[in-house]
């Protein structure tokens, strides 16, 4: 009997085992994902031991708070437990890599190993495994290292201002996913945020702007009249200095020159081209005025950054350079004199000459210059490391000359931008950037070879605040982004699956949820795509979330558990709308997808277009314009081919001979994008037949969003010609500049 009942145990045990090896397991549901970790089939229960802490006396007493007051706490309450578990933290300088660790957990005790910063990171896998079996940690060994020295987030707190409470929170969700380096964007024309003793106006008014813009209103501006402002005194610096680094975070601080100055240069317009007045910026863009390059601005900044030296013990100093109009330098008479003393052939000289003066200091003070991708034009200074952000070149190019970079291509690396769909997601300065494409990103371009790959230091999330004010909305735009980083930093190429990240990282949302912080829900949206059969038009629904269903609706009514469940792609034979969200058994996860179908004779035709659309806003190819979805503001690339180009055309086959009325084009108008409505429209060929052999003259009219023409006919095909503007209109971004030209759809009725 007793053998019996073993041989059973022995086969749930053997299942369990199984369950914990081969799928997203209980206890190893840990992000950044480990290096390795061999489980084995036992836990122990912290909710019902004694606990004792264990710490070899060459480790930080940091380690020992951390573990006792941030995780340990809820279970230290059993003293008198019969079960005992050991915690325990060994100083093993062993490891190669400083950042490496290794857990074991074993009937009876917890033991990490490794140095001060490993130490650190088990520390936080343990967290990990703490709340996700509740105070049951699954036995298993995992032994870990990073793939990246760099593994950092950004946070603008110039365009709003965000209090040290936040600071250290988002410092906590940094060092929970092992991220090393916080850039801190102090600095930029709509706020000064550091307290310089010698210059105090750089705070007293540099750090207040009178009102801040509503949404997206430039022209005509609308403020919203309220006074924004704050900034960090030095004392409260130290602090989370001091924070930062028992996290094993190395705070970057940035100081913006020459560019991005305004607010600086409001206290103290001695430092500009024409000397002022300034008041810090009230909405997002960048401003003409900057630091002139005469001796007294160096003087000033020399002193600035002296005190910032004292402040951030960091190697690298964040300098700015990006995004540097060269208008006043140009027309300033000082400006011009550097130039020809120094023999300086045009203004992108006299920047590189600019970042090299502050190079040097940098570096005879034993500190490192980083700045953004603009610091290459005009030559590199020679320490200079580079931060790559408008694509990859920037960094291709400076690792290529043997100079540090850190990869942050706005493609991958921009939190700022969309994660979801625009329709339900808060406004944002623009982009498309959702987890999954942020989980594949390869820090290392396929362009380098591996000597000059060991330039790249890593990556980094930027979150730029323009369009963020309040703490929540900020930790919404970083997370779970950030998460996916964390694992692309972490684990390098040897990368889990994405489909495995996913089921790990729901679980790592109920530590989240726990933790009180918000993030996007993003992830459970369905993405559709359409495209044209023998049929007409269909609409494919689907997510990237295993094990739940979509269900929809196409009769107006919200989705619910007992709608139609997706299963392939939807004929749409008539206008309608179609909703659709995501259920996990009776329960709606995430958010409604809706969309409008408005069918027309064009619908699912065959069509070609010359030139292509721009590759970036080419998403849904060519039938983007005959898929009955006439794309809205606020825009969403998906829904619109995108051109910089001259003359476009666009041959339309229908098929069969069709008796027309109307063709309608829809175009958009965002031109705080450089996006503008073309020209003119024209039709110039129109056939009985599949190709467009009858030349026509005939000019579209305007009629708000579409370009419309009348054309009683009975024909088969036509083409069309759009001629875009020539160049941006003066006084709108861009001006002088090609425009964007963004069709939508055409429609035949
Ligand atoms: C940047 O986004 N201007 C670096
Ligand atoms: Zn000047």
């Amino acid at each position: 009997m007793f053998c019996v009942v073993k041989k059973q145990f022995v086969v749930i045990r053997l299942i369990i085992f199984w369950l914990c090896c081969f799928s997203t397991a209980f206890g190893q549901n840990i992000i950044p994902y480990p290096t390795t970790i061999k489980p084995a089939y036992c836990s122990v229960d912290l909710q019902r031991a004694s606990i004792s802490i264990d710490a070899d006396s060459l480790l930080g007493p940091h380690l020992v708070a951390i573990l006792k007051e941030e995780i340990l706490q809820p279970y230290l309450q059993n003293m008198h437990a019969d079960d005992k578990i050991v915690v325990k933290l060994v100083h093993d300088p062993q490891y190669k890599n400083i950042e490496a660790y290794q857990l074991r957990v074993v009937k009876g005790l917890i033991e990490i190993r490794g140095e001060n910063k490993g130490i650190f990171y088990g520390i936080q896998s343990l967290r990990q495994l703490v709340a996700e079996g509740d105070g049951q940690v699954a036995c298993q060994t995992i032994i870990d290292q990073p793939a990246f020295g760099w593994r950092g987030m950004h946070l603008d707190v110039s365009r709003h201002f965000f209090p040290v409470s936040f600071i250290k929170k988002y410092i906590d969700i940094l060092a929970l996913h092992k991220m090393n380096t916080f850039h801190w964007h102090l600095t930029d024309d709509q706020g000064w945020r550091i307290e310089i003793k010698q210059y105090p106006m750089l705070t007293s008014i540099g750090s207040e702007r009178s009102e801040t813009m509503v949404g997206k209103n430039f022209d005509p501006f609308l403020g919203d009249g309220v006074p924004h402002g704050g900034y960090y005194t030095q004392k409260q610096i130290r602090d989370v200095v001091a924070y930062a680094q028992a996290r094993n975070i190395t705070i970057v601080p940035e100081i913006e020159m020459p560019g991005h100055a305004l607010a600086a240069l409001s206290a103290y317009p001695q430092f500009s081209c024409t000397g002022g007045p300034f008041t810090p910026l009230t909405k997002w863009g960048i401003s003409d005025d900057v630091f002139c390059s005469h001796d007294s601005t160096f003087h000033f900044l020399f002193n600035v950054l002296d005190e910032v030296l004292d402040l951030f013990p960091s190697t690298y100093i964040h300098i700015g350079g990006d995004e540097m109009p060269k208008t006043r330098w140009k027309n300033c008479h000082k400006c011009q004199g550097v130039m020809k003393h120094y023999g300086l052939k045009n203004e992108a000289e006299l920047q590189s000459y600019f970042i090299g003066r502050i190079d040097s200091f940098l570096t005879a003070k034993g500190r490192q210059t980083i700045g953004w991708d603009e610091i290459l034009e005009g030559g590199l200074a020679p320490n200079a490391a580079v931060m790559s952000w408008r694509g990859e070149q920037g960094g291709i190019a400076a690792a290529k000359q043997q100079h540090k970079v850190v990869m942050c291509p706005g493609s991958h690396c921009y939190f700022d931008h969309y994660q979801g769909d625009r329709k339900t997601e808060p406004l944002a300065i623009g982009g498309y950037t959702t987890v999954k494409k942020v989980f594949h990103y390869q820090p290392i371009p396929a362009q380098l070879n591996r000597s000059s790959s060991k330039y790249i230091l890593g990556a980094q999330g930027n979150v730029w605040t323009e369009y963020i004010a309040t703490p929540e909305h900020l930790m919404y735009m970083a997370l779970p982004r950030l998460c996916a980083l964390s694992e692309v930093l972490w684990t390098g190429e040897e990368r889990p699956a994405y489909e495995n990240f996913v089921n790990r990282l729901i679980r790592h949302f109920e530590l989240l949820d726990e933790m009180k912080i918000n993030y996007s829900r993003a992830l459970y949206d369905i993405n559709s795509t359409t495209f044209s059969s023998s049929s007409g038009l269909m609409a494919r629904l689907n997510n990237d979330v295993n094990g739940f269903d979509i269900r929809y609706t196409t009769n107006g009514s919200a989705p619910t558990f007992q709608s139609s469940k997706y299963n392939q792609p939807i004929l749409i034979t008539e206008n309608l709308q179609l909703q659709a969200a995501l259920f996990k058994d009776d329960k709606k996860v995430g958010n409604i997808y809706s969309q409008n179908f408005s069918l027309s004779k064009s619908t699912a035709k065959k069509l070609s277009i010359s030139p292509l659309p721009d590759e970036r806003y080419n998403i849904g190819g060519e039938q983007t314009l005959v898929d009955g979805i006439i794309g809205n503001q606020p825009w969403t690339a998906k829904e619109w081919l995108g051109w910089r180009t001259d003359n476009i055309k666009v041959k339309m086959d229908l098929g069969e001979k069709t008796k027309t009325q109307k063709i309608k084009i829809a175009f958009l108008d965002a031109k705080e994008s450089w996006i503008h409505s073309p020209e003119t429209v024209k039709l110039i060929a129109i056939g009985k037949g599949s190709s467009p052999d009858q030349k026509q003259q005939q000019l579209f009219e305007v009629h708000n969003q579409f370009y419309e023409l009348q054309l009683d006919e009975e024909i088969q095909s036509l083409e069309l010609e759009i001629i875009p503007m020539k160049a941006v209109p003066a006084n709108y971004p861009g001006s002088g500049e090609m425009p964007w030209t963004f069709c939508s759809e055409i429609i035949i009725e």
